[in-house]
């Protein structure tokens, strides 16, 4: 265990539990002479407990020679902090630092050793820092091996995860690292290298947005006269779109005349109030820039007829009010882009009323881009744009064209 902070000393601690020889490393000698005495460096509930069984079974040692920590590691884990530098950069000076001293200890080993990098690193910095100063090392490969713990519930997090991430390029090592845990219930998520170093910032950004989205909205909730815990825990018992995987899939910018229209409401209430809600107000600024995101790689795709699949902002639905693949359609046009529509749900004959008038006023040519089957859009455009999940026929329809494709709404992978 390479550095024996809060997340090395406890992961040392755990495994030395459950069954493995752990030998701990780090520079600051009063670590190690505490952990020699069975004594944990710093407070973490259950843990002093831990260190003293573990050392005082012989399974959990401590040292200040990195190399004497690797001479008979099978698994060497990276646990040194990453510290954010003065520009919010994070610091990777320790990093750089364990992976040369690991790279010195291992030209007099023969043992076949799995580096896996747990500290919170950036996508990449595997590949583009560890891997470059253990290259040329016979027998040494590269994991992440991401930790969630939380201070003040360290140790009942490693014995209950809530999730266990290895990534790696091969399937040796991470399976060696994901034995680590084999003693756990859960099961580890084995995953590409890149996406485990970025899982740990997808999963910090989504709790700090989990609380700031809760702090505003109880924020508004208690000006508005209304319980916020209440509301917070009616929320929450709605596990199928609420405290659910439902909204979590990266795909086209959101539209359709109710989420747009509540958050303006909340915005201009909350101004009225001279609340300032910075989170919520940023969500539709957000959603625009995701739109424009998709615009511009349209129009990065040149002059070519460009055959739009989906026009209502999102499938299965032929409400067209404030959809985004309006605002697309409307950029494409002033850009002089030569485009056809296809959706399967929509007949300009059938559409009707402030659906009808919403597209009319948006479009007014609307019923001359509209193609009435998917077969005469393909025959016509040179690429297509999809903007909606499409049904598995349609999606099939759509890769049998051959056509490039641009799937703005992701859903066809
Ligand atoms: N603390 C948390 O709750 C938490 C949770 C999940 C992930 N992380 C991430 O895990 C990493 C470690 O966090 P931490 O809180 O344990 O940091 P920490 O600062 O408590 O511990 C890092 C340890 O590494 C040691 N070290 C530095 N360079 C070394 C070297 N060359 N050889 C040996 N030891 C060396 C330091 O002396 C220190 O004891 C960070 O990337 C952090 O972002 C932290």
């Amino acid at each position: 265990m390479l550095g024996l902070g809060y997340v090395g000393c406890v992961t040392a601690a755990c495994l030395a539990a459950s069954g493995h020889h752990v030998c701990g490393a780090d520079r600051d000698e009063h670590k190690i002479t505490s952990v020699r005495a069975g004594q944990a460096p710093f407070y973490e509930p259950g843990l002093e407990e831990l260190v003293r069984e573990g050392s005082s079974a012989g399974r959990l040692t401590a040292t200040t020679a990195t190399a004497q920590a690797l001479e008979n590691a099978d698994v060497a884990l990276i646990c040194v902090g990453t510290p954010s530098e003065r520009n919010g950069n994070l610091g990777l000076d320790q990093l750089r630092r364990v992976t040369e001293d690991i790279a010195a200890a291992c030209r007099s080993r023969t043992k076949p050793l799995v580096v896996a990098v747990r500290s919170t690193v950036f996508p990449g910095t595997c590949e583009q820092v560890v891997m470059p100063l253990l290259a040329g090392q016979n027998g040494v490969s590269v994991a992440v091996n991401p930790e969630f713990l939380r201070e003040g519930a360290a140790v009942k997090d490693f014995i209950e995860p809530a999730l266990i991430v290895v990534g790696g390029n091969q399937p040796e090592p991470m399976q060696r690292v994901a034995a680590l845990y084999s003693g756990l219930k859960q099961k580890p998520c084995l995953v590409a290298l890149r996406t485990a170093e970025m899982i740990k910032y997808a999963c910090n950004a989504f709790h700090a947005v989990k609380i700031g989205f809760a702090n505003e909205i109880g924020a508004l909730a208690e000006v508005m006269g209304v319980v916020p815990e209440e509301v917070l825990s009616t929320l929450c018992t709605d596990e199928r779109l609420n405290i659910s995987a439902a909204y979590l899939k990266p795909g086209f910018a959101f539209g359709g005349s109710c989420l747009p229209k509540d958050l303006r409401a909340l915005q201009y209430r909350a101004a009225r109030l001279d609340l300032n809600l910075p989170m919520l107000q940023s969500v539709l600024a957000s959603n625009d820039e995701h739109l424009h995101r998709a615009i511009q790689a349209v129009l990065d795709q040149g002059m070519v007829r460009i055959g739009v699949v989906g026009l209502a902002f999102k499938e299965n639905t032929d409400d067209l009010r404030e959809s985004p693949v309006v605002t697309l359609l409307e950029h494409l046009i002033g850009k002089g882009r030569d485009l056809r529509v296809y959706d399967p749900h929509i007949q300009m004959e059938k559409i009707y009323g402030s659906n009808r008038n919403y597209i009319l006023n948006a479009i007014p040519h609307i019923g001359r881009l509209l193609t009435p089957s998917f077969e005469e859009l393909a025959g016509w455009a040179e690429r297509l744009v999809v903007t909606q999940r499409p049904s598995a026929d349609l999606a099939r329809q759509i890769r049998a064209t051959g056509l490039p494709v641009l799937d703005v709404a992701r859903g066809l992978r």
